[in-house]
């Protein structure tokens, strides 16, 4: 039986939005990662009261708001580190602000494409530069924001939440039209601090103004980071697993769908509803898995989980094949180019694409332990770590501290678990 720390996705918008709301709120079991701290960082520098109690895991956050327009300028620019979510969800916020900031993150972060969220947000009304006009440092200069409706042009729950963060700045009603589904905890998080948001069809739609309200909060577990056991479990002959309080949103569980469709026993009980999220006790043991195709609307909520699951193509059947998953390209590293040049490495026969990987199954042989380049990317380091406990011979990951931007724990908890 293993705990996973709380979902990372979660933690940053139940933080941003108790900076948002009016008064104390209080967040159990906020996320360890890394990202999640830059996270707080960013507010405190942004003037909003900030206290952390407990250690690893157990981590209860409490945070004291001014409202919508109560955050101050912050002297220093704001760094985000390697994480994403927390500079394009700040992005939206602070576009609407009475007062100038500069958002900054570490040389991954730096690489990674802004123009997705400074062009929608331009839009509005918002003042960004940005190097090259796609790259941080962004420098922000903030200014009073029109609603607008805007239809996404990538698959991504950043830009879509950095859209709708803006829409609270502004007068009126912001929408946002999604093609295919992302994981909708913004949306779920607004409504539980008293935003108005309707979700018709495909189009969400935020009220602009509201007050906000502090609220008592739990994080569920991280289904992203799960997932590295519920794989380690697959893989080992002999293994079951019960992995308590994991978030379950649909609009993240596609990975449990795609393992239990390549033959993973997987079992959900006390499924339950916690402030608009699902928790559930999520329990694997070892399987022979089928492999397959993983392609088109499923890749946007498969997207953190495709590392694992690519890397789990040399213990399948018929091998896994990612396809229209060129995002992969602009994450933490270029997933799809790490997967390949690692998976390679252990002996795996992969072939690549600009859009994903073939990776062939078991009859290309077994894997063996190899020297693994993380690339910095945490995703990478646990993906690596769990394939190479079925490997032949020891592998070595470097740079494998990187497991910190989501999970510090993750190497203690995989022995334990492994060990059992
Ligand atoms: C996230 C959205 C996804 C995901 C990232 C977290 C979020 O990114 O890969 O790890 O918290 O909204 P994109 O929005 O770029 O797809």
């Amino acid at each position: 039986m293993i705990e996973v720390p709380g979902d990372k996705s979660i933690s940053h918008r139940y933080a941003i939005l108790a900076a948002l709301a009016r008064g104390r709120s209080e967040i159990g079991r906020y996320s360890a990662a890394a990202d999640c701290q830059s996270t707080l960082d960013c507010l405190k520098r942004l003037g909003v009261g900030v206290e952390k109690n407990g250690g690893d895991g157990a981590a209860r956050v409490v945070i004291t708001g001014a409202g919508i327009e109560g955050l101050r300028q912050s002297r220093r620019s704001l760094d985000a580190g390697n994480s994403g979510t927390t500079m394009r969800l700040l992005a939206g916020v602070l576009a609407g602000q009475l007062f100038d900031s500069t958002l900054t993150g570490d040389s991954s972060l730096r690489k990674r494409p802004m123009r997705r969220v400074i062009e929608p947000l331009a839009r509005m009304g918002a003042h960004i530069e940005a190097r090259e006009g796609n790259f941080a440092p962004l420098e922000i200069r903030g200014t009073a924001l029109q609603p607008i409706e805007y239809k996404l042009p990538v698959a991504s729950a950043q830009v879509k939440s950095a859209v709708l963060l803006a829409g609270l700045l502004a007068e009126g009603q912001t929408s946002v039209e999604e093609r295919v589904p992302t994981r909708d905890h913004t949306e779920v998080a607004l409504r539980e601090f008293g935003a108005d948001v309707r979700h018709v069809g495909h189009v969400v739609t935020v009220c602009g103004r509201p007050r906000l309200e502090p609220r008592q909060l739990e994080v569920p577990g991280d289904l992203s980071s799960a997932v590295f056991f519920l794989a380690a479990a697959l893989i080992l002959p002999g293994s079951n697993l019960v992995i308590h309080n994991v978030g379950l949103n649909p609009t993240r569980s596609a990975v449990l769908d795609v393992l239990g469709g390549w033959g993973a026993p997987i079992n959900i009980v006390a499924l339950r509803g916690e402030k608009g999220e699902l928790i559930g006790d999520v329990s694997i043991s070892h399987a022979e898995l089928s492999g397959g195709v993983l392609s088109g609307g499923a890749i946007a909520q498969l997207i953190d989980e495709l590392p694992m699951l690519a890397a789990l193509g040399p213990y399948t059947e018929q091998g896994v094949e990612v396809r229209d998953a060129s995002e992969l390209r602009v994450k933490e590293s270029d997933r799809i180019a790490a997967l390949a040049e690692n998976l390679r490495r252990m002996g795996a026969r992969v072939e690549e694409f600009p859009d994903g990987l073939r990776v062939e199954g078991r009859a290309a042989g077994r894997l063996r332990g190899a020297e693994i380049d993380a690339r910095g990317d945490h995703r990478m380091a646990m993906a690596f770590a769990v394939a190479a406990l079925g490997a032949e011979g020891n592998s070595t990951i470097r740079e494998s501290e990187c497991v910190g931007v989501s999970y510090p724990e993750f190497v203690r908890v995989l022995e334990r678990a492994a060990e059992r």
